[in-house]
């Protein structure tokens, strides 16, 4: 898509910033593949770390790699006990999204042993601190929301049954994890694990670029996937599901309303700025939507009205026409929803899935020696050069 004006590109529609061999995408085709391996068979047999270690490293971990990997990973899962602190300084009403940047952005004050981004070793234990801790601020941000207690991490768990645990396990005297809630959530983080130059990833490498560390950088991208048209989709797409049956204008109308864009509204949860086919994360994930509701006996007229609404879009020419398909923040709402997650820790799963992803780019970008700091240009279309006035 072109600009009009040479040399601009809102949006870097078409400008490449880097070279990566992360992820490869082919928008045309549906295709998407971490370090060479297609999605549907990282996601049939992978695990969140075995997937992590993959996009870090490069390559699949042994068995005594990945063990290793683990258990230095369950070894960081405390959080100092003052950090605990610094959130009953935020308002119960917080956002979960800001609860984490904020926290993440704080924990460069308690580990600046680990923040120098030229030393390798530091960077290695800020890769395991962050990946362990994340998912313990996640769950405390949830708790905050709630008013329920936090609990401490049980490192006897697995890595997502930890989580679980951490956000669910007060709420049943003897908490018993569902070993098919724990299978479906594990593949929905591996699914948003990478995507190669989306606006968060983008924005870990350009704070990075800046010489900034893991921890600031990750907080940055944080705040980059709160927004509703990045990460934030998932949480807009189930308002926007209780909008139209509350509302009761029905799916037709308020389809009719996105193409006139009537007040800028827009199918949450549709098109991409790559794919422009369906996006391969989504098919998996609504092949899970309908076998994770079944298997938890959960019938949720909203994703009666998600189907129904993505059958309206795909069949009307305006979105055939501008080749727009769900993605993949369509349907993991109603999954997270049947998993009792209430709809504000959305965005937060997704940052969980997306840490490995955001470090492998930050780590692939402080090792390439191509790097510079980032710096776009920009078009003047100001004032020329005028005189300060005499008589001011
Ligand atoms: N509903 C209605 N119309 C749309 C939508 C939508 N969801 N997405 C794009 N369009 C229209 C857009 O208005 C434009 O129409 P026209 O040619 O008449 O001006 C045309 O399609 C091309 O869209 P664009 O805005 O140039 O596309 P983009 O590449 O700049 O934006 C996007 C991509 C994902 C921001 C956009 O499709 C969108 O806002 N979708 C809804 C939000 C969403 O679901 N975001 C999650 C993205 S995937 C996961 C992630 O990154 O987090």
């Amino acid at each position: 898509k072109q600009t009009g004006l040479t040399g601009l590109d809102y949006g870097f529609v078409n400008t490449s910033a880097t070279r990566s061999a992360i992820t490869y995408i082919d928008g045309d085709a549906g295709i998407l593949r971490y370090r060479g391996y297609p999605i549907e068979q990282v996601a049939a047999n992978a695990s969140y770390l075995e997937t992590a270690w993959l996009l870090i490293y490069g390559e699949l971990p042994t068995a005594d790699e990945l063990a290793e990997f683990d258990e230095k990973i369950r070894r960081h899962t405390l959080l100092h006990e003052d950090l605990k602190r610094f959130f009953s300084a935020l308002p119960h009403t917080a956002h979960p999204m800001s609860v984490l940047s904020s926290a993440v952005s704080a924990l460069s004050t308690y580990y600046e042993d680990s923040s120098d981004p030229k030393d390798a070793e530091q960077v290695e234990l800020t890769t395991i601190r962050l990946l362990a801790k994340l998912p313990v601020i996640a769950a405390y941000a949830h708790k905050k929301s709630v008013g329920q207690a936090f609990l401490y991490p049980d490192n006897s768990l697995s890595f997502v049954d930890n989580f679980l645990k951490l956000n669910f396990g007060n709420l049943a005297e003897i908490y018993q994890i569902d070993p098919v809630l724990s299978k479906a959530l594990e593949r929905l983080l591996i699914l948003h694990e990478d995507h190669e130059q989306n606006a968060s990833t983008s924005t870990v490498r350009l704070v990075g670029s800046t010489g900034a560390n893991l921890y600031a950088s990750i907080s940055a991208g944080i705040n980059a996937l709160y927004g509703p048209l990045h990460g934030g989709a998932n949480e807009a797409v189930l308002e926007m599901l209780a909008g139209i049956r509350d509302s009761g204008e029905g799916v037709a109308r308020f389809v009719e309303r996105v193409k006139n864009k009537e007040d800028g509204v827009k199918l949450m949860g549709f098109g991409h700025r790559v794919y422009k086919n369906y996006d391969p994360r989504a098919k998996l994930v609504k092949e899970s939507a309908d076998e994770v509701l079944e298997l938890l006996g959960v019938h949720d007229p909203l994703l009666d009205l998600a189907k129904e609404l993505e059958q309206i879009a795909l069949e009307d020419d305006y979105f055939k026409e501008r080749r727009l398909y769900p993605n993949v923040d369509f349907y993991t709402g109603v999954i997270y929803k049947a998993m009792g997650f209430p709809t504000r820790m959305f965005t937060v799963l997704f940052a969980i899935g997306r840490l490995p992803g955001w470090i492998a780019h930050w780590r692939e970008m402080n090792n390439d020696p191509q790097t510079k700091i980032g710096r776009p240009q920009q078009l003047y279309v100001g004032s020329p050069q005028r005189d300060w006035p005499a008589d001011r």
